[in-house]
């Protein structure tokens, strides 16, 4: 009877680690199976996809766009993303450090930021507007005050930005 009550307790304590403090299983995991092949957090602003030019909405060979961003203790990088309403967007997400994750406030769209990894999805926002970006992911000290912000601008208002100002937009 004893050691029912040790393995149920045990197994309560796994349960409730893992419910809270999954990436520290989960981080391990996804290495083993190769998820380390991405990007060397520690080297990220200097070289390869994530540098600082190749950051915020860029438009693809085939007119695709695509939006880059690195997640870091306590920013978001660009802070401010620019995209067209109504257009299917790929983001690529990264971290410099721990895991983050990005809720966009207002949506139904999420996406963590791992550290050595690259997390893609595709997202379509169809309203135009200003969303808050919080990090939904305990990072840190600054955790709660670490949020971006999603500009949502009409296709044509869109189009004609240049690509500097695809990068990054103004904080509001
Ligand atoms: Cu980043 Cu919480």
């Amino acid at each position: 009877m004893k050691k029912i009550g040790f393995v149920a307790a045990m197994t309560l304590f796994a349960v409730a680690l893992l419910s809270t403090r999954y990436y520290m299983a989960d981080l391990p995991i996804y290495h083993f199976f190769g998820g380390g092949e991405g990007p060397e957090p520690s080297v990220l602003h200097l070289r390869g996809e994530f540098v600082e030019s190749n950051l915020g909405a860029a438009e693809g060979p085939s007119g695709s766009l695509t939006v880059r961003m690195i997640a870091q203790q306590f920013v978001f990088v660009p802070q401010c993303l620019v995209v067209p309403a109504g257009v299917p967007i790929a983001f690529r997400i990264t971290s410099a450090d721990v895991v983050h994750m990005l809720s966009f406030l207002g949506t139904d769209y999420g996406l963590k930021a791992v550290p050595g990894a690259v997390t893609e999805a595709t997202f379509t926002f169809t309203k135009v507007g200003t969303f808050k970006i919080p990090c939904h992911e305990f990072c840190g000290a600054g955790h709660y005050a670490m949020r971006g912000q999603l500009n949502v601008v009409p296709r044509d208002q869109f189009a004609s930005l240049l690509p500097g100002e695809r990068r990054t937009c103004e904080l509001r």
